[in-house]
């Protein structure tokens, strides 16, 4: 077989947040492939980096208190723990905040300029007056234009599903600092999408892209395809675009950029060379896994700018679809929003590779983390069947044989069988249809539990503890496991390591499955893998609850050391929090949150005697019907700022007390106290 040259990648993570289980769906099934293809004995290189750049990244460094720099490296030390964790084995992981990739943005830009594919036009856009910083959509709120529901974002209302521009909402506010958006003109630099229109409309239906996808985009290709604004105005958190001071590449510029990048970072310290893989022309191939949320971005701008700066294109982008945990979106309140450390703490990363390995398939559905269904699958497939094979047959073989395999098989068909599946499994690691791998493997299991239990060697041993029909029945048995081990590697690289150490083997290669194992000398046998405990599942759940809470609720926050106090604060600290008298004027229940009450608190009027008001999230739905709460009053801090929550903008916080549950008192203000009120 000839060696392919493989480069692979997996979409960027964004450097401002955790990495969840979302993204570790998507490394598996890269990693998987990428096992794969190496143990098949082809070259196959796999990098990823941080996506460190953009607004998000920039305001989240704010609000700890740090520099962008600082937050991404501590981000992208613990990203690549994470992923080191559940067994991603990269060749390199990189971050998009890097020299080369600067470098490689500046001459892409460089060509796509030279070849007229860039132009330049003034456009309007909100800006908050108060940040002095263009507002992304997102960033802004209001009230829906057509069904006047509050705190929708700036371009689709979730009351009524209408779309609209961000200034056409209702008294719209920017999120970041609470201001009244103003529009404010700025140039913009376009990328000429539209002149590659013909060129997508080959390469999108070449055999790229799976059927689903290349469908979906024949859609957009039809219509006409848009300019592409590829400019960010400062303050932007990103490279600097060359001869246009205060103006900085958006970040899904330098973002795919970021792959070339990583990989040039590994040219600088291996044999691989950068051109080999990125010139057109070569014989190497090139794969980019991504999410369905961001196909665009990698099949039409991607192509495009490649095309237009003379490199090759991806000869695949692979599309999976998204994963749900317990039939819903992964969310916070429920505990399902998981962090790949929440998970590592409590369950064996290979748990989880097996489960979503059993269930991917080429195509681009969502897909179901189903815990009891997970805890069940790992424990009849993997430990029931697999390791089964392997612990029924070791000790005979151990006992009464000091560890030597049979000169030949019992029965050669059985191992000729699973011999035989060989090439279809690896056809199907190959075209990304693992679930359908996993099925086959484990009817070859099934095919030899059943062959042992019809042999039943625990019988024979009765009678003779070294008999050859014995020695000959359990060598069978531990072949057909060696085999299994071999079929399932890509999925579960330290299960495999493991058995090849109970078998006293070199690291099984794919075509290791050609032979099998004679007069060889094994080791003891160990466990191998052990049971899923539903009770640490459950553990895993309450942790990532308990994370939450910790960062929603006005209660429940532990000490932070032994005395249980807060750390000393001076003087000036308190006089700075404006705490007030409010009336609560509404609350009503938070559509999916299981703690939280949305409170519309009314704080009398400012010195301007304009009313001032406030919208604040709190956790005390334990305590409190929200129909109770109207009318009463709370101590608020009003001069909080302002926090994007999943479920809208909290504005403040109100001040209770108690042990949390049922136990959480107002401080309810006596008669005669009035909304505004400062405390004093
Ligand atoms: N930074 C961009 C990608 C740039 S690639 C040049 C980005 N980052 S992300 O962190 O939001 O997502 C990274 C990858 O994880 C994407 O492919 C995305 O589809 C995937 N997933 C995020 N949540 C997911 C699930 N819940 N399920 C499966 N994949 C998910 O987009
Ligand atoms: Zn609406």
């Amino acid at each position: 077989m000839k060696q392919r040259k493989i480069l692979v990648t997996s979409a960027l993570p964004y450097a401002n947040g955790g990495i969840h289980l979302g993204h570790l769906m998507e490394a598996i099934q890269t990693d998987i492939w990428v096992r794969f293809q190496r143990l098949r004995g082809h070259d196959c290189v796999y990098v990823c980096a941080d996506d460190a750049h953009g607004t998000a990244i920039m305001l989240s460094a704010e609000n700890q208190g740090i520099s962008p720099e600082q937050l991404i490296d501590n981000v992208n030390a613990e990203h690549q723990r994470d992923f080191k964790d559940f067994l991603i084995q990269f060749d390199n992981f990189y971050s998009t905040h890097s020299s080369e990739n600067k470098q490689l943005s500046e001459s892409i830009y460089a060509a796509l300029k030279a070849n007229g594919h860039i132009n330049r036009r003034s456009i309007k856009q909100l800006f908050d007056p108060e940040k002095g910083l263009f507002l992304a959509d997102r960033y802004i709120t209001g009230s829906c234009p057509k069904c006047k529901t509050t705190d929708q974002y700036g371009d689709n209302c979730e009351a009524c599903g209408s779309t609209y521009s961000p200034a056409e909402l209702i008294d719209p506010k920017s999120s970041i600092s609470g201001a009244t958006p103003i529009e404010k003109d700025s140039e913009h630099f376009f990328f000429d999408l539209p002149a590659f229109t013909d060129m997508l409309k080959a390469w999108t239906r070449s055999g790229t892209l799976q059927d689903s996808v290349a469908n979906k985009l024949s859609e957009w290709l039809d219509d006409e395809l848009q300019q592409w604004d590829i400019s960010r105005d400062a303050p932007y958190f990103g490279f600097e675009i060359p001869d246009a001071p205060g103006k900085y590449f958006y970040v899904w510029v330098d973002a795919p950029i970021g792959y070339m990048a990583s990989f040039k970072n590994l040219c600088e310290h291996s044999e691989y060379e950068f051109d080999d893989y990125w010139q057109s022309g070569q014989d190497t191939e090139l794969y980019h896994f991504i999410g369905k949320d961001i196909i665009n971005f990698h099949t039409l701008f991607w192509p495009a700018m490649l095309t237009s700066a003379g490199y090759r294109t991806p000869s695949a982008v692979y599309v999976h679809g998204f994963l749900t945990v317990d039939g819903t979106k992964m969310s916070k309140s429920r505990g399902t929003f998981i962090n790949a450390r929440t998970y590592l703490d409590h369950l064996n990363p290979e748990y989880l590779r097996y489960y979503l390995a059993a269930k991917l398939s080429s195509g681009i559905d969502d897909l179901d983390l189903n815990l009891e269904d997970f805890a069940q699958r790992v424990n009849s497939d993997l430990v029931g069947k697999v390791v089964n094979i392997a612990s029924r047959c070791a000790g005979f073989i151990s006992k009464g044989f000091d560890g030597f395999l049979a000169e030949k098989p019992d029965n050669p068909t059985l191992l000729e069988e699973l011999q035989k599946a060989n090439e279809n499994i690896a056809l199907l690691y190959d075209q990304r249809e693992y679930g359908k791998a996993i099925r086959i493997i484990m009817a070859l299991a099934d095919l030899a539990n059943q062959y042992i239990n019809d042999k039943q060697p625990w019988v024979i041993a009765q009678t003779d503890k070294q008999s050859l029909e014995l020695q000959n029945v359990c060598s069978t048995g531990i072949n057909a496991f060696r085999l299994l081990i071999c079929y399932l590697k890509p999925v579960l690289p330290t299960m495999a390591a493991s058995a090849e150490e109970f078998l006293r083997v070199k690291p099984l290669q794919w075509q290791d499955s050609e032979n099998i194992l004679l007069s060889h000398k094994i080791n003891k046998f160990f466990p191998l893998m052990t049971r899923v405990e539903m009770d640490k599942v459950q553990a895993m759940v309450n942790a990532t609850q308990i994370d939450f809470e910790k960062h929603n609720s006005t209660t429940t926050k532990p000490a932070k050391n032994t005395s249980g106090l807060e750390p000393e604060i001076e003087f000036d600290d308190f006089a700075k929090i404006d705490l007030r008298v409010a009336k609560i004027a509404n609350a009503e229940l938070v559509d999916g949150a299981d703690k939280l009450l949305k409170l519309s608190l009314d704080l009398g009027t400012d010195k301007n005697g304009d009313a001032l008001s406030r919208t604040v999230f709190s956790g005390i739905k334990s305590a409190y019907k929200p129909e109770d709460l109207i009318g009463m009053h709370t101590v608020v801090v009003a001069n909080l700022k302002p926090r994007k929550m999943k479920f809208g903008v909290s504005e403040g916080m109100i001040l209770a007390a108690g042990p949390g549950g049922e136990e959480i008192w107002l401080l309810e203000a006596h008669n005669g106290a009035k909304a505004g009120m400062r405390i004093t």
